[in-house]
């Protein structure tokens, strides 16, 4: 299950079409779409609204909050920010247990993060600050569709243990967003700058106080 947030400006979320392939541009239509459809969806879940930036602040590129207790075990939500979708899963025990299996890591192009996708305190086998939680760009490094989230065994083909696959050309990616090899794709993805300013809130777009002057340009690609 996906949903769409829009975090708080530096304090996000509507329903997404989950699996149909989208472009990066495509993405930007549905966001706009869903934010019209704010008034709908707040029926479903109250807080949409007042979690709602102002569009220029995101644009400017300004830190977005999100409070992750409105994220459930095993969901995926995504949040704007600088006008980038990016994922944010509860990982549980479960699906931390796949990133460790052999036959996971057996699959990964880059299972230990050397390229410089990531900044150092997400350089770790679960590539994130807190295992519970991934924080990645949801573009595919190939040629930039969003890649969907299908965390279920066996979902994509018999076999498969969760992760992501990008509809457009076949890439997939486990669920810290390392990339399999011999896909289109060539790099993990990418995870942004972000910190958690408290047990259940996280700060996307600003580095942790201890977390040197990583940005999101300074990656090989997008
Ligand atoms: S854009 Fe994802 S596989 Fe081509």
């Amino acid at each position: 299950m996906t949903d769409l947030a829009h975090g708080k400006p530096a304090t996000g979320t509507a329903p997404s079409s989950d699996h149909a392939p989208a472009s990066r541009r495509d993405f930007l239509t549905i966001a706009g779409s869903a934010i019209a459809a704010v008034g709908a969806v707040c029926v479903a879940w109250p807080l949409l609204d007042t979690m709602n930036p102002a569009k220029d602040t995101l644009a400017a590129g300004a830190p977005v909050d999100i409070d992750l207790t409105h994220v459930q075990p095993g969901q995926q939500i995504v949040v704007l920010w600088r006008s980038t979708p990016i994922f944010v899963v509860n990982r549980t025990p479960d699906l931390l247990k796949v990133l460790q299996d052999p036959k996971d890591v057996a699959l990964l192009s880059d299972p230990d993060s050397t390229v410089m996708q990531q900044p150092a305190y997400a350089t770790n086998w679960h590539r994130s600050i807190q295992p519970g939680y991934s924080v990645l760009v949801g573009i595919c490094t190939h040629l930039g569709c969003i890649p969907s989230y299908m965390p279920q065994p066996n979902s994509v083909n018999p076999g498969w243990l969760g992760g992501y696959f990008c509809p457009c050309h076949g890439s997939r990616y486990d669920l810290a967003g390392r990339v399999y090899s011999g896909v289109p794709a060539p790099y993990n993805l990418p995870v942004p700058p972000y910190h958690f300013l408290n047990k259940t809130m996280v700060r996307i777009g600003e580095n942790p106080p201890d977390g040197g002057d990583y940005d999101l340009n300074s990656v090989v690609q997008i």
